[in-house]
């Protein structure tokens, strides 16, 4: 058997943005290994999206687990961190258990999962985090989203500092309007976003999937957390 060519590992790639992401990275030719918490419903997913995509099982809200699901993954070119479950939190009625889940997932899960595959990965690697532009955009119940995307922020910035030449850097979209959170929400709800987004519309998924393929295969950008939603936080 010949060697694997080194893959792009989207880890939440069964649905919504990750599984984009994984559909554009096996067309443009990439090994692709997507992740889900269940293997069998990671398996059909990666069934569904073609020849040249495998999977693996892991829950980024349990770290201690990752490395031995990861095991066997090869050689390691690219990697999305993209996964999420989502917690409608705030501190005047706080939900401690659905808190310390997101903040696990995405603060220590990516961290976990970046550190079981570095020896996988070689000077031309790179990295994408999956922030969000609640951060900068606040919404009712997002006390808890909102501060994790800021820490990926931060995360992207210390990573690239210490993983260097390996590149990390963070997309932060706007209101996904055809992504499975969004796009069966009430019409007045979503237009009222599209009334404050400069371009008219709400972003697409294979737009965000476009950013995360240029942040990954563009060497000149490091260290980046770019917005991406179509200019919603200006207005
Ligand atoms: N959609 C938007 O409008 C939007 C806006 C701003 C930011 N974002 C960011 O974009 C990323 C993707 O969002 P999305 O809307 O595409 O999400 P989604 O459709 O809800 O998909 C979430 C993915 O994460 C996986 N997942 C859920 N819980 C997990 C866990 N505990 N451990 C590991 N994987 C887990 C799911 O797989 P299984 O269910 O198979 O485990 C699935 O593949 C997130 O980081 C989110 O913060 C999205």
């Amino acid at each position: 058997m010949g060697e694997r060519s080194a893959a792009t590992v989207v880890v939440g790639g069964t649905a919504g943005l990750g599984r984009d992401l994984a559909e554009v990275m096996l067309e443009r030719g990439h090994r692709v290994v997507i992740t889900g918490r269940e293997l069998a419903r990671a398996e059909e997913v990666a069934g569904e999206i073609g020849a040249g995509c495998a999977c693996a099982a892991l829950d980024l809200s349990q770290p201690e687990r990752i490395a031995d699901a990861l095991a066997g993954v090869g050689p390691v070119r690219h990697v999305a961190l993209v996964g999420i479950a989502r917690d409608e939190n705030t501190a005047r009625d706080y939900d401690i258990e659905t808190a310390i889940g997101l903040v696990t997932m995405k603060l220590v899960g990516y961290t976990e999962v970046v550190h079981t595959l570095l020896p996988e990965m070689d000077d031309d690697s790179s990295i994408v985090l999956y922030g969000g532009q609640a951060q900068a955009r606040p919404y009712p119940g997002s006390t808890t989203v909102s501060t994790v995307n800021g820490g990926v922020m931060g995360m992207t910035r210390t990573l690239a500092v210490e993983l260097a030449p390996i590149r990390v850097n963070a997309l932060h979209p706007g209101v996904v309007g055809d992504s499975p959170y969004w796009a069966d929400k009430p019409a007045a709800v979503l237009d009222a976003l599209v009334e404050r987004t400069p371009t008219g519309s709400l972003v697409k998924m294979r737009e965000i999937s476009e950013v995360a393929t240029f942040l990954l295969e563009n060497r000149a950008v490091n260290g980046v957390n770019l917005a991406a939603d179509g200019g919603w936080t200006l207005k």
